[in-house]
């Protein structure tokens, strides 16, 4: 039985660039899946084109149930999406936007008024709930956004990045909020760029590059994919980089020599896949020591998703500037 959401062999070109290369997605009913992907990897694409915004040139998809190309009205009337939809009105309060939403849906009145206290409440939004949202900041907007998304629970739910731009308390409540609604039976697609929240909220992860899904499963079976931990060493002075690399070849799976060990030049990290767990370091250790590399740092480690695109793409993805929100994959440039 197809899940939920449904694609099969979505393609979408604009002129030359193709953004979607033959998505496949299943998402069984009543739980979330998080498309994680670096920028520019085709996630929006596929959220456009299930939430019937955008055609794609080939392909099926169906959402509840409902074929999204034959009856995107009927569609609409079942699902919901963060930022788009919720059409925040100028002019009306944070809070009267939120009980129109909930008017436009059939609630009753005092159910709306309760709903809208309580997500104004949950996003920090209570002291502000009376002004006009025309005089919002950007952040309290995007939250205004999100709450208007989240009025009514409905059966299949999208969120395009929904905690970009939110700081680490507000992006906190938005996941207890997701997590209610799920329990609650709603089915939801989550893209996102940061590997914690995947990690955090989705029961399944698909990761998208160059608009096709090169990996799905669990987080754990994605990490496992990549061969279990790492050992992680920060080198004293960058002399010592190369001959610790030649050690920590030694440990690693064998199948690329020195290129097994991934190298960080500017913080002097060196990072090789291991197996055999924690008394493995007092040996790197004592290999290390025997070739005089004095080491700032040692330690073992999980993998992260971040290991998980590196291995699964081939080419270097690289962390995130450092913008509180957790790791997140950017594709690099690729070398001259
Ligand atoms: N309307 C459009 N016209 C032209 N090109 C487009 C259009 N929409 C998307 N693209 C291109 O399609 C590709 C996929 O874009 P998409 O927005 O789906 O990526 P994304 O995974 O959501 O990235 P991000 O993490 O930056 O949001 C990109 O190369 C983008 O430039
Ligand atoms: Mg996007």
């Amino acid at each position: 039985m197809p899940g939920a959401i449904h694609a099969e062999g979505l393609v979408k070109t604009f002129g030359d660039v193709t953004a979607l290369d033959g998505v496949d997605l299943d998402v069984p009913e009543g739980t979330v899946l998080g498309l994680l992907g670096p920028n520019g990897a085709g996630k929006t694409t596929t959220v456009r084109v299930l939430t019937t915004l955008l055609r794609p040139d080939s392909g099926t998809a169906t959402v509840a149930g409902v074929d999204v190309l034959e009856h995107p009205d009927e569609v609409r009337r079942s699902i919901g999406l963060s930022g788009q939809f919720a059409a925040v009105d100028e002019y009306l309060t944070g809070r009267e936007n939120l009980q129109m939403v909930g008017r436009l849906y059939q609630m009753r009145a005092r159910a709306a008024k309760e709903r809208a206290g309580e997500l104004l409440e949950r996003f920090h939004l209570a002291d502000a709930a009376d002004r006009p949202a025309r005089t919002y900041s950007g952040g309290m907007r995007r939250r205004l956004d999100l709450a208007a998304a989240l009025v009514v629970a409905p059966p299949v739910m999208f969120m395009d990045e929904p905690t970009t731009g939110l700081d680490p308390r507000n992006r906190q409540a938005l996941w207890d909020v997701i997590k209610e609604l799920v329990s609650g039976g709603t089915t939801l697609l989550l893209t996102t760029q940061y590997l914690e929240e995947a990690d955090h909220l989705a029961h399944d992860i698909a990761v998208v590059d160059h608009g096709k899904v090169i990996a799905r499963g669990t987080s754990d079976q994605l990490k496992a994919r990549t061969g279990g931990e790492r050992v992680e060493v920060v080198v004293h002075d960058r002399e010592a980089v190369a001959p610790a690399r030649a050690v920590l070849a030694r440990y690693g799976p064998g199948g690329r020599g020195p290129d097994d060990v991934s190298v960080e030049e500017h913080t002097r990290k060196l990072t090789v896949p291991v197996t055999g767990g924690a008394k493995l370091l007092a040996e790197v250790i004592r290999d290390l020591d025997a070739v005089g590399v004095e080491i700032d740092d040692i330690g073992l480690r999980r993998p992260t998703l971040d290991d998980v695109f590196i291995s699964l793409t081939g080419h270097a993805a690289a962390r995130a500037q450092e913008d509180g929100n957790g790791g997140g994959l950017q594709r690099k440039e690729p070398a001259a």
